[in-house]
């Protein structure tokens, strides 16, 4: 991702994430910032996929990600989420963590499909009612 990708990426964030949505500012700051790795992906109609993975080792977390619904299950996430682990794990990161809202069921059935499991929920993270699931890729029972 790069700055001028940001406008194209609000497009999608909105929508979506409402009024949870990073502002355009943060994207920019995200940018910005070291340690981060932020990838789209483009289709005929420009940016369709985003993603974003803070390295700090031995820890990276999964910053964002969110496919168009034009583009989805078309492997857009897949693709993303494998590069940003990959990533991750040759900077010397052991475990990958991210946290998502409970109710996000594809969210979680992807994060599942690529090894992550849930390690905690917090309550009303997100809001009353709206909780945050916690979830590891590696880590302690991935010893390598
Ligand atoms: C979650 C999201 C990123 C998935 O993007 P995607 O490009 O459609 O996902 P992929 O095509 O790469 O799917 C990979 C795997 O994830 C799982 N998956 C994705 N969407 C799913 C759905 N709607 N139902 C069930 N499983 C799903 C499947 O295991 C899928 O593999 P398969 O297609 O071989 O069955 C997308 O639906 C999205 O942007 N949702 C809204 C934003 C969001 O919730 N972001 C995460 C919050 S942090």
């Amino acid at each position: 991702m790069r700055w001028w990708d940001i406008e194209s990426v609000m497009a999608i964030e909105e929508p979506i994430f409402g009024a949870t949505a990073w502002s355009a500012g943060q994207f920019w700051g995200e940018l910005a910032r070291a340690n981060r790795v932020y990838v789209v992906i483009d289709d005929d109609e420009g940016v369709a996929a985003y993603a974003g993975v803070l390295i700090r080792p031995p820890t990276g977390d999964i910053q964002t990600i969110a496919v168009a619904p034009r583009a989805r299950r078309r492997g857009m996430a897949a693709a993303m989420l494998d590069h940003l682990l990959a990533m991750a794990e040759s900077a010397g990161c052991r475990e990958v963590l991210l946290e998502v809202r409970a109710d996000s069921d594809d969210a979680i059935a992807l994060y599942q499909s690529h090894g992550f499991e849930v390690i905690a929920r917090r309550s009303g993270y997100y809001g009353p009612g709206l909780d945050a699931l916690i979830m590891r890729h590696g880590g302690s029972s991935r010893e390598k």
